[in-house]
């Protein structure tokens, strides 16, 4: 029987935590639902003495996951432990994290603490996160430059303090993997009451070793995980949950350590946090990216034709890729669309079905082909959960090389009322941006703006991505459309509503 391995999600914490990467509350809760559905054993919601913003977020989500563990992060201080609780205390299963530093550049210049003074102070917050919630995760940040017997100190003292699950982390990515191997296997064999904790390992990605160090932690006795959704993180990021997930998987037969994870959902999950962050995937990345799966070469596809395993380790199947090809036309009933859409794992209700199914057949009319590519931007790329406080009704444009471009733009709002403005700018889609802030009565700073095609073809359609930022928060937004500026509206659109339905609500 493989032995199991916890695999903990960090996306909404560490994740987020990079710089362009954040979400808003709206985008951490589908973020949260879908690692939910994922399967991960553990969800670091947020660091809630980070900002208030950061607070509500692992407050919601920490009520609206079930099926998974949530995780609140904290310093080794009293009074982030008391924000941290404060939020994930609703969780059905919740966990703090505190840390502190533990090598001696950090204790030295960070700290400024002696070595006895750290060791007190982690088995102190320890204690007093104890008496709040009975799973507590101790970190010794900077683990990898840290003195190895320093370390098993430490975490002898924590585990003495109650922490059931110590973790290691390299947080400066600096580690090797034959090293920090030997590094967990010193630790399970010379801390004295490691049996009575679960061991964790946490890489990032300085020197693209993050995920083979975490594979080598693995096989020496870590049996927690930390990870990340895309491989997001400081600085190069963290090690990439999907390629972790994926390389147990598929080299079973070496590793023999198993994960609960539903695989088949690991590209819609990548998807959608891609989306959220409004950070693509490299074209490259393993399981991921765009090419993970293609074979171009004359002679590999001749190969794969004749048995699929020539040049594939793993099906895309198995992370649930859908297939690009002709799948629905302008024929095509509500009944395929719909099934359509279940295959590719969105469970919507009858009233967006029939939305996006209107949406479907206008573009179906204007392209020769609609893939499974085109569909799943559709449903990705509508207002979604987020009610629609203003909703597009036409707009027409005018620009030129001589000319100054002006963009007028019909907008419905939910109460019925409709309003029309012109704009002048810089450029249409700035034009287009400038009448809605005239018609929704606020100024936003465009942050980000993205353009990429959906599928290759001149009749590919455009997916459009915006990062707005007004009072100091951001918002994203994503429109898809096989005309741009259509498509940027919409994106601009998405975001505003976002932005108007939190204020709503949370505010
Ligand atoms: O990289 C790191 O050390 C961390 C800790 C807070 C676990 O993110
Ligand atoms: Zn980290």
């Amino acid at each position: 029987m493989a032995r199991k391995i916890y695999i903990f999600d960090t996306t909404l914490r560490d994740g987020e935590q990079a710089p362009r990467c954040s979400m808003n509350l709206a985008e951490k809760l589908e973020v949260a639902r879908q690692l939910e559905k994922l399967g991960v054993d553990i969800m670091e919601a947020g660091f809630p003495a980070a900002s208030p913003g950061d607070a509500a977020a692992v407050r919601e989500i920490a009520r609206t996951v079930k099926n998974v563990r949530v995780v609140a992060l904290a310093r080794a201080l009293e009074k982030d432990i008391d924000t941290a609780w404060e939020a994930i205390r609703k969780a059905e299963s919740p966990r703090i994290h505190t840390f502190i530093a533990t090598s001696p550049i950090h204790m030295e210049y960070k700290l400024r603490m002696a070595p006895e003074q750290v060791i007190e102070a982690a088995a102190a917050a320890v204690r007093y996160a104890k008496h709040y919630c009975s799973d507590v995760e101790f970190s010794a940040e900077d683990a990898s430059r840290s003195e190895p017997d320093f370390l098993c100190r430490i975490f002898s003292a924590a585990i003495d303090a109650g922490a059931t699950v110590i973790n290691i982390p390299d947080t400066v990515g600096y580690a090797i993997p034959e090293e920090f191997a030997r590094l967990v296997a010193h630790i399970k064999a010379n801390t004295p009451n490691i049996d009575r904790a679960m061991i964790s390992v946490h890489c990032h990605n300085d020197l693209g070793l993050a995920v083979a160090n975490s594979l080598a932690a693995l096989r020496a006795g870590a049996n927690q995980v930390e990870c990340t959704v895309n491989g997001l993180g400081e600085r190069a990021g963290n090690a990439a949950l999907e390629e972790i997930v994926m390389a147990l998987r598929t080299r079973r037969d070496f590793f023999d350590l198993a994960t609960g994870l539903d695989t088949a959902q690991i590209f819609s999950t990548s998807r959608l946090v891609s989306k959220v962050t409004g950070v693509s995937v490299q074209i490259n990345k393993a399981i991921v990216g765009e090419n993970a799966f293609a074979h171009e070469a004359g002679i590999h596809q001749h190969g794969v034709l004749a048995n699929r395993q020539t040049y594939e380790i793993m099906t895309p199947e198995s992370i649930g890729l859908p297939q690009n090809s002709l799948v629905l036309g302008k024929h095509s009933g509500r009944h395929a669309f719909e099934e359509r859409l279940k295959y590719l794992g969105f469970a919507l209700d009858s009233a967006r079905i029939d939305e996006l199914f209107a949406q479907f057949k206008i573009l179906a009319d204007k392209k020769k082909t609609v893939t499974d590519r085109d569909i799943e931007a559709l449903a990705r790329g509508a207002s979604g959960t987020i009610p629609e406080t203003y909703k597009l009704e036409r707009f027409a444009v005018q620009s030129g090389t001589q000319l100054a471009a002006t963009c007028t733009i019909r907008l419905a709002r939910k109460d019925g009322s409709v309003y029309e403005k012109a704009a002048v700018g810089d450029g249409p889609v700035d034009a287009a941006f400038k009448a809605i802030d005239e018609i929704v009565g606020r100024t936003l700073e465009l942050e980000d703006f993205r353009l990429s095609s959906v599928t290759s073809g001149e009749d590919a359609q455009g997916e459009a991505t915006v990062k707005v930022k007004f009072e100091g928060r951001t918002w994203n937004g994503h429109g898809v459309s096989t005309d741009i500026l259509e498509a940027s509206i919409k994106a601009y659109l998405a975001a505003i509503n976002t932005m108007e339905w939190e204020m709503a609500v949370y505010e």
